[in-house]
């Protein structure tokens, strides 16, 4: 099979201070490595122009709320968003779900409503909702998956009432990589009258994302799944109903007048904006955006399907490996070794300096749907190349001498 598009061109290891050679780090869909442009946009945030935003009356603090807006702006673009102020910085994708079910969903869920999951969702995409669903009286429903490991869309078209209110999906998952037709998604959560939330934490890193194209409603994302600081994420939500969401956590920042008889709250996105904001994690989260686009997301989409298809080939021809997922996951393959468990098989993969990740990826509904307690998953990032998949397959066969 021809991956020369898999090497060469996209081995940008070379950027990564904290790989060392002949480590195969191959658990970015846990948590992506940074490129040494975002560690300096970190390092001159803190050693040259660090300051408070939204604040200062001094120039310093003036010129930081000037470079954090911009960032705002960067981000808007990154995913096509209609304005910089549809875009609210969170700690991550797990913040914001909650900030949607906390604010979206304690505010128009009532008893009787319903909300739809998929059985593939990272648990940030579960919980949240239970909170809310017990809050509220709001009943969740789970749509199921194809034979191939995507959320089954014709099922969950099928079962879509009119009582659902919100669709919450991962747009790419972070255990099969499995990308859903979020288009799709999206036509016929409206159908009902239901919003549609997008959890996109693997998808960012891997695929250009078209909030307007796709038409969702939500969209949530971690900055360090994308090569940028952790504590940094972001929500992005239609503006008409980011303008009606009430508040979900009160501080600083976040108001326009407060009084012991009455408080009065900020329009969106400082409304949701409670406390100091991560500053210099912002402008990291900036220059990660602007290290991806400088490589292509189409480039990096390429690169790791062809990763995947290399290291999917190899492990099948290994008779007592079972894979799960699509043939087209997106940078993610998850495994299994019969006899073997992940836990061990990641355990003699870090022995080989290759890093895994075994145990349930925080999907415990979807290790049950495919009857095991966890995987083992490897999954690529743009530092990644062929040498990485054949000390994975050197890995795995060691393993599989190991217990025999
Ligand atoms: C699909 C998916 N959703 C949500 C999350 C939660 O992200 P975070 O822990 O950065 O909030 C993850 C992280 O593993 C994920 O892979």
């Amino acid at each position: 099979m021809d991956i020369a598009v898999s090497t060469a061109p996209l081995d940008h290891v070379a950027d990564f201070p904290a790989i060392p050679a002949g480590w195969s780090y191959l658990d970015s869909a846990a948590t992506a490595q940074k490129p040494l442009s975002v560690i300096e946009a970190i390092d001159r945030g803190y050693s040259e122009t660090y300051a408070t935003v939204h604040r200062g009356v001094y120039q310093r603090s003036s010129e930081m709320t000037l470079a954090f807006e911009a960032a705002r702006k960067r981000v808007a673009g990154f995913i096509n968003a209609g304005s910089a102020n549809e875009v609210v910085f969170v700690r991550g994708a797990t913040e914001a779900i909650n900030l949607v079910a906390q604010s979206w969903g304690g505010s128009q869920l009532k008893p009787g409503d319903r909300i739809m999951l998929s059985v593939l969702e990272h648990h940030s995409n579960i919980v949240p909702w239970q909170m809310i669903a017990e809050r509220t009286g709001a009943e969740i429903d789970v749509a199921p998956l194809t034979q191939d490991a995507r959320i089954d869309l014709d099922a969950l078209g099928a079962m879509l009432t009119e009582r659902h209110r919100i669709v919450a999906l991962a747009h790419v998952s972070n255990v099969l990589g499995s990308v859903l037709d979020a288009r799709r998604a999206a036509e016929l959560a409206h159908r009902v009258g239901a919003k549609l939330l997008l959890d996109g934490c693997q998808a960012v890193p891997r695929m250009a994302v078209d909030v307007a194209d796709i038409g969702c409603d939500f969209y949530t994302f971690s900055g360090h799944k994308l090569y940028g600081p952790t504590g940094i994420g972001i929500l992005w939500g239609r503006p008409e109903l980011l303008e009606a969401m009430p508040p979900w956590q009160g501080g600083g920042a976040m108001i326009d007048k407060v009084g012991f008889e009455r408080t009065t709250y900020l329009p969106p996105p400082a409304r949701f904006e409670a406390g100091t904001p991560h500053v210099v994690g912002v402008l990291g989260l900036e220059a990660a955006i602007d290290y991806v686009e400088r490589i292509g997301l189409e480039a990096i989409s390429a690169h790791e399907a062809a990763l995947v298809r290399e290291a999917r080939d190899a492990l099948s021809s290994i008779n007592s490996v079972r894979l799960f997922g699509p043939e087209d996951s997106a940078g993610i393959v998850s495994f299994a070794i019969e006899g073997v468990h992940p836990h061990d098989i990641g355990t003699i993969l870090d022995e080989s300096r290759v890093a895994i990740r075994a145990g349930h990826h925080c999907a415990q509904p979807l290790m049950a749907h495919l009857g095991v307690d966890a995987t083992a998953r490897a999954s690529f990032g743009v530092y990644n190349g062929r040498q990485d998949v054949e000390a994975l397959v050197r890995g795995i066969e060691r393993v599989t001498r190991i217990f025999g």
